[in-house]
């Protein structure tokens, strides 16, 4: 009896599967791609960190976040990768890459212990193997086992991107955009969007980005100098200047973190324990070229032809037949493929 209905669900699926269109292979390898590039922001659960040997094969935030782009899997990102992550910024190379698309992935954090638990691809399509284009919900659950909340669903953050592959199938280029990223972080610290207008609420961010900044950006690296040389006061370790310079700057809101503010400070104050001769300039008083005044011309369209080494259009179309395998372009092309006699 049991054999019979399998028999019979079999048949039914492989009557169901002729009414769909095959699927090309290189639409699942670069589906593959993607999805496993998402998964990398996944915080690991707890079984799995509790486990060794799920921890040595294990994919998640954490290697990324301690060792950066040496912990990604190779095959991913092609060497030369850059993109866009708007409202984050623009990227030229593997490791700025890398660092902003898994590094700034949550790690259980007070007050709401956050995590990405999954990643699910919910949209996807790829006419040819060298472009895709995606939409991820990268979702936030509670975790943290002594909470009554432990496994709740807090909210998803959005993810929409185009993708260029090389010819081994690596990401060469990318086009992202997070949407509502103000609104998620506000729920996340479990407030309303108007969170980030409050003076105190920003008196308070700045005090923690500069007692963080100050622990993370010493020596050479260091940012803001010591005041008064005070030993076991506040003023001893800087935290005070910094306060001073950042609270004399436009707090700014996450929907646009690419500017001479402060929440641009607090993103890339994430970084700063990788690549701190890297990044802390970044955090520092002129923002280190990636938190300094930006026209929203120049950050998100006329970079296009330096960010992407194409004309704008190019990149994330279908190539010509016969440029099939290159990333190549002419600069006087018109992107337009000539019509076939
Ligand atoms: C970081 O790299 C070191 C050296 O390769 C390794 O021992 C360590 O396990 C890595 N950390 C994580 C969290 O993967
Ligand atoms: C879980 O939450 C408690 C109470 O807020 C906190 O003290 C503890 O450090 C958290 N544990 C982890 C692993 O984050
Ligand atoms: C990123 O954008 C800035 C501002 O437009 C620009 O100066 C910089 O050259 C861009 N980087 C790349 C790699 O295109």
């Amino acid at each position: 009896m049991v054999q019979a209905v399998l028999a019979l669900a079999t048949t039914l699926l492989a009557i169901a599967s002729q009414h769909k269109h095959k699927r090309s292979s290189f639409y699942d390898r670069n589906l593959n791609t993607v999805q496993a590039i998402y998964d990398l922001t996944v915080f690991p659960k707890e079984e799995q960190r509790r486990s060794k040997e799920a921890n040595d094969k294990r994919k998640d935030n954490i290697p990324i976040r301690t060792n950066g782009s040496s912990a990604v899997p190779a095959g991913l990102f092609a060497a030369t990768a850059s993109g866009r992550v708007t409202p984050l910024g623009n990227f030229s190379g593997f490791e700025d890459s890398i660092e902003y698309f898994f590094a700034l992935a949550p790690v259980p954090l007070p007050p709401l212990y956050g995590v990405f638990k999954g990643a699910p691809v919910v949209e996807f399509t790829s006419g040819c193997p060298e472009v895709a284009a995606s939409v991820v919900y990268l979702e936030q659950y509670v975790l943290n086992d002594t909470l009554a909340t432990n496994g709740q669903y807090i909210n998803s953050l959005k993810q929409i991107a185009f993708w260029r592959f090389d010819d081994m199938g690596a990401v060469i280029a990318y086009d992202a955009w997070i949407r509502n990223l103000n609104l998620w972080t506000a729920l996340t610290f479990g407030y309303s969007e108007d969170l980030f207008s409050y003076p105190q609420v920003q008196a308070a961010g700045i005090a923690g980005l500069c007692g963080a900044v100050q622990e993370r950006c010493v020596g050479a690296n260091q940012q803001y100098p010591k005041s008064v040389p005070i030993p076991l006061s506040e003023e001893h370790f800087g935290v005070s200047t910094c306060i001073e310079t950042l609270s004399a700057k436009s707090y700014g809101s996450y929907d646009e973190t690419w500017g001479d503010n402060v929440v641009c400070r607090a993103v890339h104050a994430q970084l700063t324990p990788l690549r701190p001769e890297v990044h802390c300039p970044h955090v520092g008083p002129t923002g280190g070229a990636k938190c300094a005044a930006e026209s929203y011309d120049d950050a998100y369209f006329a970079s296009d032809q330096r960010l992407f080494g194409a004309p704008q259009g190019q990149t994330f179309a279908c190539p010509c037949e016969e440029d099939e395998d290159e990333y190549e372009y002419e600069d006087e092309d018109e992107g337009e493929c000539e019509d076939e006699d």
